[in-house]
């Protein structure tokens, strides 16, 4: 009877987390985009602008790296939740962007949102340079200094623009940063930051972004407690997860569902839904380990037909075979309660394909990731090799998949314990076939 209250209480409690099952560019931004319009309010909460998430609008296309990918729905609160990397010029940028396609923005932010400030893009280029050869390939987008500030406790929040000490704030931080660059790259740079100029550049954002800044833990607790929909825009993947990939070649924050509760302001209860995003088969784009990475051959066709090049920097991204452990790792880190796979258009027509089933390390067959990175580092993919299908693209209904594609779906069900919900058939917000 319990059991019952239980299930009966979960299923009307209405927050959806949506989050990458891999290193990222998984299509959140087009599942995002094709479910946002049944939601009330769609909420980034982690992540900054090193994220680009992709959606189409016929033959145009939006690029988002901060803004929620709810921003083109009407009646779709738009939220950016405290955990998020702030880079107001970029932010700003991105809001222009839509107000010249003279479409309305409803954007809520929280004040306790983190900046990330000029001179953090600047230190994470010139830490990469001092990386050198063992560089982690990052989008220079200031993440990796301004989430340390923030850990330090000496970063600066939105909400502090506001504040009268402001200017001793950044004085304050400023002075630490100029430290660390007489004594840490004199060797690269003799440039030192003004905060007096810092200061004047952020109260003219301030007075931009003035009429977005908001109370979004009371709007988003509101929205759940009138049972309306909330979906939760991740970021990243779950192999860039700082504790959980494949670190040091992660990004600064958590990417993982639980992730979603410590940076909107949320309780595990509260959460009814976890729609894990996988490519059908894997992309990397950046530094580290990558098992299952294609031959060369492979690679370019994948990444040519799949137009696998990052949506922040245009990098090209590494393709790879689906990896179940990976799968299976990520759905213990996310407790999946769906998967969506996406993509799955681009292998059509191409032949067999494989899919890696365990690594093989030392002798030893790991169906499951370990804790010991040395297997990430020097396994060797096992694979299966399974029929392909024919090319196909924009398909709507489950029954009429290529028979080979839903063997496929049968397959990673079985070997990695998620339950696929729906295949992404094409970029467009329509393009997704739910299984019955
Ligand atoms: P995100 O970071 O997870 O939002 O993903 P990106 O937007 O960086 O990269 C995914 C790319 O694949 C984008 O260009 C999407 O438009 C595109 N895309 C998403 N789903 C599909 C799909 O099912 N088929 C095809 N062909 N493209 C897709
Ligand atoms: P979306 O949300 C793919 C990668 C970078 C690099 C590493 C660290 O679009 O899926 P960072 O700039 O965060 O310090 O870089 O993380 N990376 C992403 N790769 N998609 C992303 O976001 C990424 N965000 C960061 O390439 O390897
Ligand atoms: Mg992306």
């Amino acid at each position: 009877m319990l059991l019952f209250y239980l299930i009966v209480e979960l299923s009307i409690v209405p927050v959806t987390v949506v989050v990458g099952s891999q290193w990222g560019d998984e299509g959140k931004g087009k599942i995002v985009d094709s479910l946002a319009s049944k939601s009330s309010m769609v909420v980034r909460f982690q992540g900054g602008a090193n994220a680009g998430h992709t959606v189409y609008r016929g033959e145009k296309v939006y690029k988002f790296h901060l803004l929620p990918c709810s921003v083109l729905h009407k009646g779709v609160k738009s939220i950016i939740a405290r955990g998020v990397a702030l880079d107001l010029e970029l932010l700003l940028e991105e809001i222009k962007q839509i107000e010249n396609d003279n479409l309305d923005i409803d954007l809520v932010i929280s004040p306790q949102a983190f900046l990330v400030l000029p001179f953090h893009r600047w230190m994470d280029k010139l830490e990469e340079l001092r990386r050198g050869q063992e560089k982690l390939g990052t989008t220079y987008r200031g993440i990796g200094p301004a989430s340390t500030d923030r850990i330090a406790r000496r970063g600066i929040r939105l909400g502090h623009l506001f504040e009268d000490n402001l200017l001793d704030r950044i004085k304050t931080l400023v002075g630490r940063v100029n430290a660390v660059l007489d004594g840490v790259y004199s060797d690269v740079t003799k440039r030192k930051i003004n905060p007096q100029r810092l200061y004047e550049d952020l109260i003219k954002q301030r007075e931009l972004i003035r009429k977005y800044v908001g109370d979004t833990h009371n709007l988003i607790h509101t929205a759940i407690e009138n049972k309306e929909e909330v979906l939760m825009e991740g970021a990243q993947g779950s192999m860039l997860d700082l504790g959980f990939g494949t670190y040091p070649y992660v990004t600064s924050s958590h990417t993982i569902s639980g992730s979603a509760c410590v940076n909107a302001g949320l309780g595990p209860s509260q959460i009814s839904q976890v729609l894990g995003i996988a490519k059908a088969y894997v992309t990397r784009v950046g530094a580290g380990p990558f098992p299952t990475k294609m031959n060369d051959e492979w690679n370019k066709k994948v990444q040519d037909k799949g137009k696998e090049f990052g949506a922040t920097t245009g990098r090209p991204r590494d393709c790879g075979w689906l990896d179940i452990p990976l799968l299976r790792y990520a759905h213990r880190l996310n407790g999946f309660t769906g998967v969506i796979l996406t993509k799955a258009d681009i292998l059509g027509g191409m032949g067999d394909i494989k899919v890696c089933t365990s690594w093989n390390w030392n002798g030893s067959e790991y169906k499951d990731v370990p804790e010991d990175s040395r297997v990430w580092d020097e396994g060797v993919p096992q694979y299966v090799t399974l029929e392909g299908w024919p090319d196909f693209s924009g398909i709507q209904k489950w029954n009429n998949l290529p028979e080979g594609l839903r063997k496929y779906c049968d397959f990673v069900e079985s070997s990695s314990g998620v339950k696929i919900l729906a295949v992404s058939t094409g970029p467009g917000i329509d393009d997704i076939a739910w299984k019955e």
